[in-house]
């Protein structure tokens, strides 16, 4: 397979992190591409604005959405301002939320035009009895909030089904969908994702970012944990909630990525990185690409960031 199963360069200890401590990881993609100096200052800006937050008492919830919203305003990543376009020339976006006290959770699928689409996973988590908003009525959702507008216009193509079914693959290697995984004082975790999907995708193409339990994963009993990568593989062995599932029968995050990981790749050669955060402290970040940019921060020292955890 095209994947290669990476070691984390770091994994922390319960030992190390006082029970509340708080803790934000952020990522922007799993793939083969190296980290641009400017994409390694995205993930530092994104880990400062998020656990400045968590320092002075804010939720993980808020820390999630913040990072995020950095990463999807630095137009660097494949989310918000820098969303992929689909076959036919639109970018849609997908994004999701959740809190793991409450385990509630908001999702947008598809959504056009707007610059944040985690600010409208969160509302949709917050002002509705739902879980999910798709295509244009996510969008319609989104323009009653007033929510900023994406900064690029859209010019559709007009391709044949004829023509675009010969340029779909999944062997894209351009991913930099963006996540993040914290816990705050309180203890509670909260994970959240953002993208613009993988490269050639067919116009209606969701992938794992805005299903809770593929894409990302909440819970207090366990942990929280965020995916990049080829969404097809992710959602098919629902890997956010399985990894989750490990952590809560005692599995070391790491263990636990590195198992449900190596699942996906060796029965459907899928590709995939993850952060994951035990509702204890403990973390890992994992990839079965030759790359993730990521990072982590802990309020001590400066945040770490890099491209390969092995
Ligand atoms: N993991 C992002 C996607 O497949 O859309």
């Amino acid at each position: 397979p095209h994947a290669k199963f990476c070691l984390p360069a770091r994994s922390g200890s319960s030992a190390e992190l006082k029970p509340a401590n708080p803790i934000l990881l952020v990522h922007g993609g799993a793939g083969r591409r190296p980290m641009t100096v400017a994409q390694a200052s995205g993930l530092r800006d994104a880990l400062r604005v998020g656990y400045h937050l968590l320092d002075r008492g804010g939720s993980a919830l808020t820390a999630v959405e913040q990072a995020i919203r950095v990463l999807e305003q630095s137009g660097l990543f494949n989310a918000g301002a820098g969303s992929r376009l689909q076959l036919d020339g639109v970018r849609r976006m997908d994004a999701s939320i959740m809190e793991g006290d409450s385990l509630r959770a908001g999702a947008v699928a598809s959504v056009e035009g707007i610059a944040h689409p985690i600010v409208a996973a969160r509302l949709v988590m917050e002002t509705t009895d739902h879980v999910m908003l798709v295509g244009p009525l996510a969008t319609k959702f989104a323009r009653y909030f007033k929510l900023e507008r994406h900064p690029l216009r859209t010019i559709r193509r007009r391709l044949s089904y004829d023509v675009m079914l010969t340029r779909k693959s999944l062997a894209g290697e351009r991913h930099g969908t963006v996540g993040a995984v914290a816990r705050d004082r309180s203890g509670t975790v909260a994970a959240g994702a953002s993208t613009g999907g993988i490269d050639r995708m067919l116009p209606g193409r969701v992938g794992d970012t805005p299903l809770i339990g593929c894409g990302v994963y909440a819970d207090n009993q366990s942990g929280a944990v965020a995916m990049t990568g080829i969404g097809e593989g992710i959602i098919r062995m629902a890997v956010a909630k399985e990894i989750c599932d490990r952590l809560a029968q005692g599995a070391f995050p790491a263990a636990a990525a590195r198992q449900v990981l190596k699942n996906l790749v060796t029965r459907i050669q899928g590709a995939a990185g993850t952060l994951v955060l035990a509702s204890d402290g403990r973390f890992s970040i994992l990839h079965v690409t030759p790359r993730m940019s990521a990072g982590w921060w802990d309020g001590k020292g400066e945040p770490t960031v890099g491209d390969r955890f092995q």
